[in-house]
């Protein structure tokens, strides 16, 4: 297994920070930089968006962690800037057409990534299994930060990872996105976790300066 990747989720970052912030990233050798994109329709609240998108490619080459909850995805995909190297997660519950929105994804050489609410079975993504290259396990309801882990968070990724494992997809990842703390970030990584979005309760918690709650989680994923 290759060592744990970390995603800070950036909507729980300081806007007025966001230079600083992001030099601590790339000083840390962080590998994604998760945003979050909220339509108030997919989910109930609003969040980041394709020009924030666009002000974080101007200061920073870190690949981006692009996680659209957004209603029919596929057809907002061409709208972000996506490049090679970044990851984009689609909502199986945001769209009818889970596998064109994939497809788009691919389409512009980025990694395709399904997402699944907690209530949602990885049962749902049996269609398009092929097609991934992850999935990305909520932990939380998607909508806020701040929330606590979902009951049954770690046996989900243990059978989500099983689930691509069964299907002959060992070489699809594994992210996890929602009260990824510290020590949730240890049981999630046992359980197959292999890249971590870290917000509120992660490298964001306040308790530690960023770059030494870098260095904390990174060896929480080990
Ligand atoms: C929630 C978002 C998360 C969120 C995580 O809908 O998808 O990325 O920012 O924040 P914490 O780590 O506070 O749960
Ligand atoms: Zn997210």
């Amino acid at each position: 297994m290759l060592p744990g990747k970390i995603s800070p989720s950036l909507m729980c970052a300081d806007i007025l920070k966001i230079k600083e912030y992001l030099a601590a990233f790339s000083a840390g050798g962080i590998e994604y930089l998760h945003i979050d994109i909220m339509d108030g329709v997919f989910v109930p609240n609003f969040a980041l968006g394709t020009d924030f998108c666009a002000a974080i490619r101007r200061i920073s080459d870190i690949p981006l962690d692009i996680h659209l909850m957004v209603d029919r995805p596929e057809n907002k995909i061409q709208w972000f800037g996506v490049r090679p190297g970044d990851i984009v997660s689609v909502h199986a519950e945001s769209t009818r057409c889970l596998g064109a929105a994939l497809q788009a994804v691919k389409g512009l050489g980025a990694s395709a990534f399904a997402a699944i609410n907690p209530g949602t079975s990885v049962e749902a993504l049996a269609g398009v299994v092929r097609l991934l290259d992850g999935v990305l396990v909520m932990t939380v309801q998607p909508g806020f930060a701040g929330q606590k882990m979902a009951p049954g968070s770690i046996e989900k990724i243990s059978e989500v990872r099983a689930w691509l494992n069964m299907n002959g997809r060992e070489d699809a990842l594994l992210e996890v996105d929602g009260n990824v703390s510290f020590e949730n970030a240890v049981k999630m990584r046992a359980a197959g976790a292999d890249i971590f979005v870290s917000g509120s309760s992660g490298v964001f918690a306040k308790t530690l300066p960023l770059a030494a709650a870098i260095e904390k989680f990174r060896a929480a994923i080990l």
